[in-house]
């Protein structure tokens, strides 16, 4: 069995088939499946999807740093209230995101100061959004050193060094699709180097679908691709890795 531990299954790409889609993850073995909300949409979504589907589905909250002109007071009392929910397993996805420069990099850091801060006083772990931004994620999270939440690195695009940093602050480093692309031989090396104890796998769906299926929308079926890319590399069995990293997320996101 699989993990996808970071799916957005409130995209309207899956407006036409979700239900079906998620009656052939359940039959084809992935289980559980994480949906993750970026703004206020999306949280709301996620929320109620995870309700229909007990101990199947959970909903992690949180505002993207894209979004983060959405963290109003408002807001905030919403995530705070609902970061209570059982369905509710994490505070994500937050970070930096420096490769589109349409929100000020100190509001940015801000938000997601204060998001950091909220995550560990509910009691919640984190799932970090770091895009061309690593250095001054690492500032953040250096600083707060002993009183940070648990969490992972979502999407993990950065150099090994910077990993190690990451595990050496508490958290997990986490891999979709992206690590299988052509262009991407580099990551995959650091990949290589990663714990087996510190991995997990993803879809990220509708985005980042792995090879051979570039172009075609992604869904957490495909997490079994991104799991028997890493299992080929380092010469484990599929079934090792992915009870391996399934565990990982269960224990992180405190899933019985
Ligand atoms: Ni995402």
């Amino acid at each position: 069995m699989f993990f996808d531990t970071h799916a957005h299954l409130d995209d309207e790409r899956y407006d036409e088939d979700r239900e079906e889609l998620i009656a052939r993850m359940q039959d084809q073995g992935v289980d559980p499946c994480m949906t993750v909300g970026a703004n206020m949409r999306m949280n709301r979504f996620a929320v109620e999807l995870a309700k229909k589907y007990p101990g199947y589905l959970y909903a992690a909250i949180g505002i993207h740093p894209n979004d983060s002109e959405e963290l109003t007071e408002e807001n905030f009392v919403w995530l705070m209230e609902n970061a209570g929910d059982p369905v509710v397993k994490a505070w994500g996805e937050i970070g930096l995101d420096y490769h589109y420069d349409d929100v000020p990099r100190e509001m940015q850091q801000e938000v997601f100061i204060r998001q950091l801060e909220a995550a560990r006083e509910v009691d919640l772990p984190v799932i970090l959004h770091i895009r061309e931004a690593h250095g001054d994620a690492l500032d953040i999270l250096r600083a707060r050193k002993g009183s940070l939440p648990k969490g992972v690195v979502h999407c993990y695009s950065g150099s090994y060094e910077s990993a190690v940093e990451y595990m050496d602050l508490g958290f997990l480093i986490s891999f979709t699709g992206s690590v299988t692309f052509n262009n991407a031989k580099k990551l995959a090396a650091v990949s290589d180097k990663i714990p087996l104890d510190r991995i997990m796998i993803e879809t990220d769906c509708p985005y980042m679908t792995p090879v051979p299926l570039r172009g075609k929308r992604n869904d957490p079926l495909n997490v079994k691709l991104v799991g028997q890319f890493l299992a080929d590399r380092r010469g484990v069995s599929v079934e090792e890795l992915s009870a391996v990293t399934r565990e990982n997320g269960l224990k992180l996101f405190r899933i019985p």
